[in-house]
């Protein structure tokens, strides 16, 4: 028989051995998902669109209005962008592999702030280059500037950055944005910045985007998408932006691999982009709900929490209960029935435990009950 492609060998399967749905008896702070419906305007607006019989191939971009209505919401980051420059892709998934494979090729290394959302690596893999994960510091999962020096070298192409962040819920400062678009400035690196959480901050500064920066803005290759903000996981759409020669390539592999998403879902996503309140309740539930877990994981024996500072996630440190991730999650969910992620299902993730609060501030209530009872009866 002939050989498999020998670049899927290391390809993981990310979370997916710890994501499968338990019983209803389960407390699940697992699932990377808001808990709430995508709001009803959106919905309205696909199903007009599809009543208007919008279902024809069209701009394999995205629409002009489309392209445009994304543009306009990232100038509110200081991003400016051509919307001539913005792919509408399948998810932010795949709008991060056509920014990949715009950029990288086999022999190309990748800098990886570790522990980072497992998904890059099987993606950087899957272009044929390399990832290098370096950690971040352990105190508070903030990019540690030294590391990254020790890990560049001759064959380094890019590196990629999350903030706010998955798993970590770190949100870089400006500071440490300048620091990033100058470490790639001085080694002529592209930089991914997959910020799919963006409007999910915690922080007074907010996000910050490397295109607010000298140098940043002709290296940085945007990535988003609607599912985290807007509650639209399962609608399956994502940008990707930047230069207008990283497009180029962007536009090939789009109409390569997908020539366009769904015709009809295009004005219910530049709806989304329009709406205020329906999106401010759901982020305002969301910074509710972080006071409480962090409140809850970190009166817990053993364990150590760092402020969340965006998106839904907190990453415990748990190695005070004396056990490892896997021996803690695996007991967690046979005892105390919480589902959680262990973290060395990601490099570097050894000794701490992923929680997402996309969950309701009743289900974070009983979970850290259920793991105040479990934990005090080991003790
Ligand atoms: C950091 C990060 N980027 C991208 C994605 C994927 O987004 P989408 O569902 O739009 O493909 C996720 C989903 O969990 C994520 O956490």
């Amino acid at each position: 028989m002939p050989e498999l492609n020998p670049n899927l060998e290391h390809v993981g399967t990310g979370f997916a051995a710890f994501l499968a749905p338990p019983g209803p008896e389960v407390v699940r702070f697992t699932v990377g998902q808001p808990d709430f419906d995508t709001p009803a305007p959106i919905v309205e607006e696909a199903k007009a669109a599809l009543d208007r019989g919008e279902t024809a191939y069209t701009r394999p971009q995205g629409t002009e209005s489309l392209c445009s209505a994304v543009k306009e919401h990232l100038m509110q980051f200081e991003i400016d962008v051509l919307s001539d420059d913005v792919v509408v892709a399948p998810g932010c998934k795949q709008a991060l592999l056509y920014g990949m494979l715009a950029v990288m090729a086999p022999g190309d290394e990748v800098l990886l702030l570790s522990p980072a959302w497992p998904s890059y690596d099987g993606m950087v893999r899957l272009t044929g280059a390399t990832p290098v994960h370096v950690p971040v510091r352990r105190e508070d999962y903030h990019p540690d500037f030294q590391a990254l020096e020790q890990h560049v070298n001759a064959n380094t192409k890019a590196i990629i950055i999350n903030s706010p962040n998955n798993p970590t819920g770190a949100v870089y400062t400006r500071e440490e944005t300048q620091a990033i678009v100058d470490f790639a400035v001085k080694h002529d690196l592209w930089i991914l910045d997959d910020m799919i959480y963006s409007t999910l901050v915690w922080t007074e500064e907010g996000y910050t985007s490397p295109c607010a920066f000298e140098g940043g803005a002709e290296r940085t290759i945007t990535i988003g998408g609607w599912s985290k903000g807007w509650a639209m996981t399962g609608w399956r759409l994502g940008w990707v932006t930047g230069p207008t020669n990283v497009m180029d390539g962007v536009k090939k592999v789009n109409v390569s691999a997908a020539t366009h998403v769904p015709t009809f879902l295009m004005p219910a996503a530049e709806k989304a982009l329009s709406l205020r309140e329906e999106i401010d309740v759901m982020r305002d539930a969301f910074a509710e709900r972080r006071l409480a877990v962090h409140a809850g994981f970190s009166s817990l024996p053993g364990i150590v929490v760092p402020q969340p500072e965006g998106a839904f996630y907190i990453l415990c440190d748990i190695t005070g209960t004396g056990m490892t991730d896997m021996e803690f999650a695996t007991e967690a969910l046979e005892k105390a029935k919480v589902q959680l992620i262990p973290g060395s299902l990601m490099k570097g993730g050894e000794g701490l435990i992923r929680i997402s609060y996309a969950t309701s501030l009743e289900n974070i209530h009983e979970g850290v009950r259920r793991l105040r009872t479990w934990l005090e009866s080991r003790a």
